[in-house]
């Protein structure tokens, strides 16, 4: 394998010393990108991009080729799970995700089988693999799952929810069942982030896009006990290094302490939550990914530089931290402004870290 040139994103989530604040924004790829809309458009389709190798890497590696930034991630969706378990997942125009065939009982939960990562979700994995090749170890890869919580959410629901009626049901009624799936799908994510990790994914990040609509008894029992057992059953050292785990629980963010707890190396944080007040409620047991509002890329250059510095010194001196957005970066931002973000954070933080 390459020599990696800069691991200044896994340093800092292993909270060792760096020169710098690595920087990385979520949803790098897509639609904010001129280029990211033309080779979405010779794929035909979003799913039919995901399902290319080589146009999955060429769309990785997009933003990159703007930014200076310090990783890149994956190219894909945390639904490829639930669609080789044989849901049947569609994208309408213009309305998220859906499932042909959502999962409703307790025979539709017997059925799905664990996907093998290196038949039906192959495509991920040769993706992985080119990606790494193409990289030539400019920054590292980051590879990534749903959570058991959130692919469950979609799953029972058959697509993006308002107020989770049917999962939430299913959840207080039958909460056996439930556990049933989350069972099943904990551990198809946990073969797939492996598989990802054998091919050359050297972080791994789990999206917990929907724990936050828990109650905080739900939110132990139902999502974050199935994230640990997911890090517990993670490849934690690979090509003589060790492979951080990244939980990321959207307004998640009075609940860091005990998601510290899991034994992941990094936490990611939305803006929700201050983190001044995040670093002393996890006492540096792990690092933290974040925070800025994504929506602030909607402001002017100058703006956005007074938030990063905001941001930066919210953390605070020492190490440990990751800059990124609370959340994906939204369709119609300006990329002028996510290349502002990206520079301010190189130019503002080595006082950080000197
Ligand atoms: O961060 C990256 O650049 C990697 C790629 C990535 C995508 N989806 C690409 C994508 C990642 C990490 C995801 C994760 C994902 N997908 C999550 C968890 C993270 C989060 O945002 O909370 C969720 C909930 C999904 C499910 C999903 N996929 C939704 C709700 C949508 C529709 C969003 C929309 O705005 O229409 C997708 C599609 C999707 N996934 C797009 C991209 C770039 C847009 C597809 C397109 O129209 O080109």
């Amino acid at each position: 394998m390459t020599e990696l040139k800069n691991d200044t994103f896994l340093r800092a989530l292993l909270r060792e010393p760096v020169d710098y604040t690595p920087v990385w924004m979520m949803r790098q790829a897509g639609r904010y990108l001129p280029e990211y809309r033309a080779t979405r458009a010779r794929a035909g389709s979003f799913m039919q991009l995901c399902m290319a190798p080589e146009l999955a890497c060429e769309v990785t590696l997009q933003p990159l080729e703007r930014f200076p930034l310090d990783a890149a991630i994956l190219f894909s969706d945390i639904l490829t799970i639930p669609d080789a378990m044989g849901l049947g997942l569609y994208f309408a125009e213009g309305e998220g995700p859906h499932f042909e065939r959502p999962v409703r009982s307790a025979a539709d939960i017997e059925r799905l089988g664990i996907p093998d990562p290196e038949q039906e979700l192959r495509y991920v994995v040769d993706a992985v693999a080119l990606i790494r090749r193409e990289l030539g170890g400019r920054v590292p890869l980051i590879g990534f799952s749903g959570s058991p919580w959130t692919l469950a959410t979609y799953m029972v629901e058959g697509g993006g929810a308002k107020n989770f009626s049917r999962i939430k049901a299913m959840m207080y009624d039958r909460p056996d069942l439930l556990h049933a799936l989350l069972e099943k799908v904990t551990d198809a994510v946990i073969v797939y982030l492996n598989a990802q990790i054998a091919r050359g994914a050297q972080a791994a990040m789990v999206f917990d896009t929907w724990g936050g609509a828990l109650a905080p008894a739900c939110y132990q029992e139902f999502s974050l006990r199935y994230m640990e057992r997911i890090v517990a059953g993670l490849t934690r050292e690979a090509e003589g290094r060790r492979v951080p785990a990244i939980l990321f629980t959207k307004n998640g963010g009075q609940w860091l302490d005990r998601m510290a707890a899991t034994g992941c190396d990094a936490l990611g944080v939305d803006w929700t939550t201050d983190l001044a007040d995040a670093r002393r409620r996890i006492q540096d047991r792990v690092a933290l990914q974040g925070n800025l509002d994504p929506c602030v890329l909607y402001a002017s250059p100058e703006q956005i530089r007074a938030e990063v510095a905001r941001v930066l010194e919210s953390y605070g001196r020492g190490h440990g931290h990751v800059f990124n957005l609370g959340h994906g970066i939204t369709p119609d931002v300006d990329p002028e402004h996510a290349a502002a973000m990206v520079a301010a954070v190189h130019e503002l933080s080595p006082a950080y870290h000197a």
